[in-house]
């Protein structure tokens, strides 16, 4: 979406994964403390989103949302200077339809949906200092034709404030799922490309609840061609340092979502992450890749069910890969220079993890552990042609 924002993946923090509705001001107050004093503000990491269960479950006379009273007493305005005070920017949870997921789901009385109510609650946003918007198709009805037309009124709405608000949307959980993923860059800044994730590696999911950081690759990869400044693929929140991976599952994650272009919204309780969950959080050299200027998704190199190469051309003729062994042991994972779409024949290798440097003339290859997976920027060479983008990823404007 041509808004003026998220020309790269937005970075941040949800409250969804670790605290559910179980969120209140003190709580955001002192996580957006601890991301600024950890050094995760300054890494990118600015959008701290107040997910569902903020509100009153009753719109005030004149229609308007309202602060929950006793979760958000000082208000959501306050909590947007506070976070603003800070150099963080806003983020905050609606549904096009009549009940947020919590809901529908039962776990929050009333029905505060910003159906009927889409520009009155845009300018009750804009009023609040909200930078990002969080919108939620939570039903199991309606078709594709109905969300274009539901998740463009918000779309309008938010554009008529005159604040520039990244404009994040769900069509893909809660949802049936049936045919090829629609392109929705005409819409929103970030749309959601499955169900919700969940801290697991697989669980067998490609189209159900709740999903697995492989499942979700799995379907997210072949959407590259959707990714592009102002409007990214997001494969939902990081589930990093919230526990049932391993650490090598949780750099994965990790790496990949950086190299998906995702965007990088941590989903753990920021205020006592321990030094590994920061370790991978505060991966310069990764954020730099997702956070690279050309806003390319990766592309898929190679893939024998195991091994899987991906690609992520960079502004500066760099090339971003990943080798990732989706197998159960460890195993070598290569590719060449040729076939990520570098010439020449002298190529310097910076490993993401290691930030050791290496020399190659042309194969690119490393040993990789179970469920790993090994990220080099691959630098030098003659002149950068394209990587080669397969069929099924290309770009929409090729054809
Ligand atoms: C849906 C979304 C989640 C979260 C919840 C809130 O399940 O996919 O990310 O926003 O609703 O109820």
């Amino acid at each position: 979406l041509d808004n003026g924002v998220a020309r790269t993946p937005p970075m941040g923090w949800n409250t969804w994964n670790t605290f559910g509705c179980n969120i209140n001001e003190t709580l955001i107050q002192q996580t957006a403390d601890a991301i600024v004093a950890n050094g995760l503000r300054d890494l990118g990491y600015k959008y701290v989103v107040v997910d569902d269960c903020w509100f009153n479950p009753n719109r005030d006379a004149q229609g308007n949302l309202q602060a929950h009273p006793q979760r958000f007493p000082s208000g959501m305005k306050a909590l947007g200077d506070y976070l603003h005070a800070r150099g963080l920017l806003f983020g905050i949870y609606q549904v096009p339809l009549d009940k947020t997921c919590a809901q529908v789901g039962g776990a929050f009385p009333g029905a505060t949906g910003s159906l009927n109510h889409e520009y009155q609650d845009a300018r009750q946003f804009a009023a609040w200092g909200v930078d990002y918007l969080k919108y939620d198709w939570c039903s199991g009805t309606g078709t594709i034709n109905d969300q274009v037309a539901r998740f463009g009124i918000m779309r309008d709405a938010l554009a008529s404030t005159g604040r520039p608000i990244v404009y994040s949307i769900n069509p893909n959980s809660y949802h049936a799922k049936t045919g090829p993923q629609r392109n929705w860059s005409d819409v929103a800044n970030l749309w959601r490309t499955t169900e919700d994730i969940t801290n697991a590696w697989n669980t067998g999911q490609t189209n159900g609840y709740p999903m697995g950081i492989q499942n979700i690759v799995d379907v997210t990869v072949p959407l590259a061609g959707y990714a592009a400044p102002g409007g990214f693929n997001d494969p939902d929140m990081l589930e990093v340092g919230r526990g049932g991976m391993n650490d090598t599952e949780m750099r994965s994650h990790f790496a990949l979502w950086s190299m998906l272009a995702a965007p990088l919204m941590m989903g753990n309780d920021v205020r006592s992450a321990n030094a590994a969950t920061l370790a991978i959080l505060r991966n310069a050299n990764l954020v730099a890749i997702n956070q690279d200027t050309l806003g390319r998704q990766a592309v898929q190199v190679s893939f024998d069910g195991t091994r899987r190469v991906l690609a992520k051309p960079l502004a500066n003729g760099d090339v971003a890969v990943a080798l990732f062994n989706q197998g159960s042991s460890t195993t070598t994972v290569s590719t060449t220079a040729a076939a990520i779409g570098k010439s020449g024949s002298s190529f310097t290798l910076r490993d993401a993890w290691t930030d050791a440097t290496s020399s190659t003339s042309g194969t690119i290859s490393a040993s990789v552990p179970a469920h790993g997976t090994v990220v080099y920027r691959v630098s030098g060479g003659g002149t950068t042609t394209p990587p080669p983008v397969p069929t099924t990823f290309r770009l929409r404007s090729e054809s």
